[in-house]
């Protein structure tokens, strides 16, 4: 199968973690980058053979080398970019958070109605664990979930401080992470019936820098959850409880071992499991072993959807994402009613 060709949109932190996973990716290749100021790209692409840099998003999709776009801009700008990108008929990645569950719908819709593939840029969801605590028989039915994403304060100018660019701040940016563990992992076939959430802004810009919530489902599922930027330090925590036991994380977002932030290989990675009357000592770790990051995967799955036009794969995965951003909506709307 020949590599998918990407062009990436943006040139900050995580346009370059991407780059390196296309990079060590077997199914796709860097053909391109686009910034608002051609010495961004030019920059970007030093040390990516193969890469040219071009400026804005018009040269980017005019490229016939260019087949998918991945859009690693800030939030506000993401959809106008997506949709242009499969106006040119591009399969497009795109980073999460989004404006609202409606903008996801539009680009997926969107892309599907053009034959195109749709992915949002999760990465914990393509890692083998994910697929594992999914497929355990041990915990029983999944019940409730308790998630915390605490990373240490950004500088002042970043765009998660700035209400124009990520207006939910640390909820859509963190809590992400959390509402898409909901969805994998507790998957309420319900409505939302409960949503509450208290947030926490910070006092110069009112960007949100903390969040705490609950959301829980018609069928009796629930979820309480805390993320943020307040605790000085990182915390990736997860408590999957079901009616036999309880299974835990603690970097069920970005796995100790190799994602784009850690690299551990002396710390497995895995989840942890107890049931009965256990103490600490008797939790179980089920090891879950991965030859490639989590976010290479992504970029092997985006590739192969791309590639095979697997219908099925590719709704699955947006109504995921529309999922994910609907119960957002629900804590957004429950924080500021
Ligand atoms: N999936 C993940 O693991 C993950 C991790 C981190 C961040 N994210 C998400 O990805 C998004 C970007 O985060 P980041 O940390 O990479 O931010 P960043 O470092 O500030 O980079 C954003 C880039 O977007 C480009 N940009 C800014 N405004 C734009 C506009 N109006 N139109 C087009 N391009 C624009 C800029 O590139 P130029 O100035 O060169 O044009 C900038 O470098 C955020 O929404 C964030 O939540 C996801």
């Amino acid at each position: 199968m020949a590599r998918l060709g990407f062009g990436i949109v943006g040139t900050g932190l995580i346009a370059g973690v991407v780059a390196d996973a296309i990079a060590r990716s077997r199914e796709a290749r860097l053909a391109a980058v686009s910034s608002r100021r051609l010495a961004n790209a030019t920059g970007f692409v030093a040390g990516r053979p193969g890469a040219v840099a071009v400026e804005g998003v018009e040269a980017l999709l005019g490229r016939d080398d260019v087949e998918a776009v991945y859009v690693a801009a800030p939030t506000t700008a993401k959809e106008p970019i997506a949709l242009a990108a499969i106006a040119a008929g591009k399969h497009v990645l795109v980073d999460k958070p989004f404006a609202d569950v409606a903008s996801v719908a539009r680009m997926s819709k969107a892309a599907a109605n053009a034959g195109l593939a749709f992915l949002d840029a999760t990465h914990f969801v393509h890692h083998p664990r994910t697929a594992a605590v999914k497929a355990s028989k041990e915990l029983g039915t999944p019940r409730s979930l308790h998630t915390a994403f605490y990373i240490p304060s950004p500088d002042r100018g970043n765009i998660r401080l700035d209400v124009n660019q990520e207006p939910t701040g640390a909820l859509g940016d963190l809590g992400w992470y959390s509402m898409r563990a909901v969805v994998e992992y507790l998957a309420p076939a319900g409505r939302v019936a409960k949503a509450a959430a208290v947030l926490e802004r910070d006092p110069e810009n009112g960007a949100v820098v903390r969040a705490s919530g609950l959301i829980a489902f018609e069928g009796g599922e629930a979820s309480t959850f805390d993320v943020g930027y307040t605790a000085g330090t990182v915390a990736m925590d997860l408590s999957l409880f079901g009616t036999a036991g309880v299974i835990g994380m603690d970097d069920f977002v970005l796995d100790w071992a190799d994602s784009f932030a850690y690299k551990n290989p002396d710390l497995p990675v895995g989840y942890t499991f107890r049931t009965g009357p256990a103490t600490r000592k008797d939790v179980t770790f089920i090891p879950t072993p991965t030859a490639f990051a989590q976010e290479v995967l992504m970029v092997d799955h985006f590739a192969e959807i791309a590639a095979s036009g697997d219908l099925a794969r590719r709704a699955a995965y947006a109504e995921a994402a529309i999922q994910t951003q609907r119960y957002l909506d629900a804590l957004w709307q429950a924080a500021r009613s």
